[in-house]
């Protein structure tokens, strides 16, 4: 039943990107769950009121906290929220408040001003971390999105969590039981975006 559920994905992503080989796809199913999960991954924005465990969250955060980071700074740090009055004050300071409201857990991912060596290369760190996090919400059978808008609130985000200045709001993730998989999401052709093949 698993591997029929891959192959139905992977068909359809192929139909999408016309310079994809279906063959490939198939056969790499059978060696790796990354890349399923990379294709597989929809951004969800409604979900069940089905809570999250704090042990679940944990382990999203482990897969956040193995990203690579230049000379392995590891500058991130998370705020674990599923407390509804929280819940709900972060949701007023976002144009996604529907989202934020409705999901069951929500997770702060920061930089740690003061641990950083290189801003470029610790954002970039960041975001690894980042889609790491929503790479294994995917594999736990959960669903979540990047909420960046909000960070137009960063500083009243700090303030509803009682944090300094010293931590730089990255992204918010909304976290939950997926209420269902009808997200569709495209891509241009790979054929867009390789400059060379030299
Ligand atoms: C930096 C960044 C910020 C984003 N901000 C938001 C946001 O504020 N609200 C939202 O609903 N989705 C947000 N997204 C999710 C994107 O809309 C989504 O990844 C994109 O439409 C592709 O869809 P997919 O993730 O399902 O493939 C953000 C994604 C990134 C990487």
């Amino acid at each position: 039943m698993r591997q029929w559920e891959l192959t139905t994905k992977w068909y359809s992503f192929t139909n999408m990107n016309s310079g994809v080989n279906k063959t490939n796809l198939v056969n790499m199913q059978k060696k790796t769950t990354v890349f399923d999960a990379i294709l597989s991954r929809r951004s969800i924005r409604d979900f069940t009121t089905e809570p999250v465990s704090t042990a679940l969250l944990e382990t999203i955060v482990t897969a956040g906290i193995w990203a690579p980071s230049g000379l392995n700074n590891q500058p991130w740090r998370f705020v674990l929220i599923r407390d509804e009055e929280i819940r709900g004050k972060l949701a007023d300071l976002t144009s996604y408040s529907h989202v934020v409201r409705g999901a069951p857990a929500l997770i702060a991912v920061y930089l740690d001003t003061e641990t950083m060596y290189d801003a470029v290369k610790d954002h970039q760190a960041a975001g690894a971390c980042i889609q790491n996090m929503l790479l294994c919400t995917e594999e736990l059978g959960l669903g979540g999105v990047w909420l960046g808008q909000i960070l137009k609130n960063r500083q009243q985000v700090n303030e509803v969590l009682g944090l300094d200045d010293r931590f730089d709001l990255m992204a918010l993730l909304a976290i939950g039981h997926p209420l269902h998989h009808n997200q569709q999401s495209r891509r241009k052709p790979l054929s867009d975006f390789i400059l060379k093949n030299v």
